[in-house]
């Protein structure tokens, strides 16, 4: 797939999960396959006020790429500029969020209150398309409610202002996480404009991922909550069966959030993601208690360990 000048391999794309999608997560899922891996979400604020947590956040390397990252905001100027900074860091598009529904971030008219606002939107986009040699995509919904489904004019305002690629999480505003994605609306998109579409929403195996693009004609797809715990989901082969199985690529994301994160997040970090690899696992409730009061990475790489002891290890189907 090419978006602007970048040429993606594989169409199935990490979404960007704030609290989850940081360097060692984009690493492994490109590791397993994602084609285009997307940061947490980066306030335009915090990088034109150069503010330390924000900057962390900027943590890149070669290995992940192609890599995204993505800018929230609700002031074009302001949008341009930080999007002129993150085009001096090494990676391959700026993504703008005009989706979340978080009312601390919609109050200040950011995220999906942009989609009410679609003069700002198209100001935003054009603003950091003029700023940035990189490809733009923007990421939005379906629309603010049931009465307003808009994506597919919304795409269309997003193509004419210079996007590259619009990405749709086809949920309203007032569905947040909740309900089902109506895959429908991204056929609508589709139609509606000539730049590639990555539809988003449900998405929790490869193959809803191959049936989301044979039913809605789009051009690639975003997996957001399904690749937590989850990484395999990039690959048609999936998810292993039992824990065990699991365990080369649970012990390489321990690995990478102990290389590339602050050892003040590590521990939550990795508490954070190891209990959502053993679902399906003989005594997970049990093995999750005791890892999330594990105070040590250590302990819990011990936990998993002796988890694996073969008389307990079942295959689940
Ligand atoms: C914990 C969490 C954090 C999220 N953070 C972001 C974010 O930073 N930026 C964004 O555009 N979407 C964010 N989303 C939305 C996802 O990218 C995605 O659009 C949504 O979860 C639907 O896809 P899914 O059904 O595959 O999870 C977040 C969702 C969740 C559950």
């Amino acid at each position: 797939m090419q978006i602007g000048q970048l040429t993606v391999q594989n169409p199935f794309f990490l979404a960007p999960l704030a609290g989850y999608t940081d360097l060692p997560f984009r690493i492994l899922c490109h590791e397993l396959g994602a084609g285009l891996v997307f940061s947490e979400m980066i306030s335009c604020h915090g990088l034109v006020y150069q503010q330390k947590k924000t900057l962390e956040m900027l943590a890149t390397v070669p290995i992940e790429r192609p890599v995204a990252f993505q800018l929230f905001g609700n002031e074009p100027e302001i949008m341009g500029e930080a999007a002129a900074f993150l085009s001096n860091y090494p990676i391959d598009c700026i993504d703008i969020n005009m989706g979340c529904p978080v009312r601390k971030v919609v109050r200040k008219g950011s995220g999906a209150a942009l989609m009410k606002d679609q003069q700002k939107a198209e100001a935003i986009i054009k603003a950091v398309v003029r700023k940035t040699h990189l490809p733009v995509t923007v990421k939005f919904r379906s629309g603010w409610n049931n009465d307003s489904i808009i994506a597919d004019t919304f795409a269309m305002m997003a193509e004419n202002a210079g996007a590259s690629a619009v990405i749709v999480h086809a949920r309203t505003w007032s569905q947040a996480f909740g309900g089902k994605a109506d895959w429908s609306v991204i056929s609508r998109v589709k139609k509606a404009v000539t730049i590639p579409v990555i539809g988003n929403g449900d998405i929790l195996s490869y193959q809803d991922g191959e049936r989301m693009m044979l039913e809605t004609g789009c051009d690639g797809v975003m997996i957001g909550r399904g690749a937590l715990g989850n990484p395999w989901v990039f690959n048609k082969l999936g998810r292993p069966g039992t824990v065990k199985q699991r365990c080369p690529v649970i012990t390489r994301h321990i690995e990478l959030i102990k290389e590339h994160l602050p050892e003040r997040q590590s521990v939550f970090k990795v508490r954070n993601h190891v209990v959502r690899y053993l679902v399906g696992h003989p005594g997970a409730s049990q093995l999750r208690y005791q890892i999330s009061n594990s105070t040590t990475i250590d302990e819990i790489t011990n936990l998993i360990n002796a988890s694996m002891n073969p008389t307990q290890e079942e295959s689940i189907p």
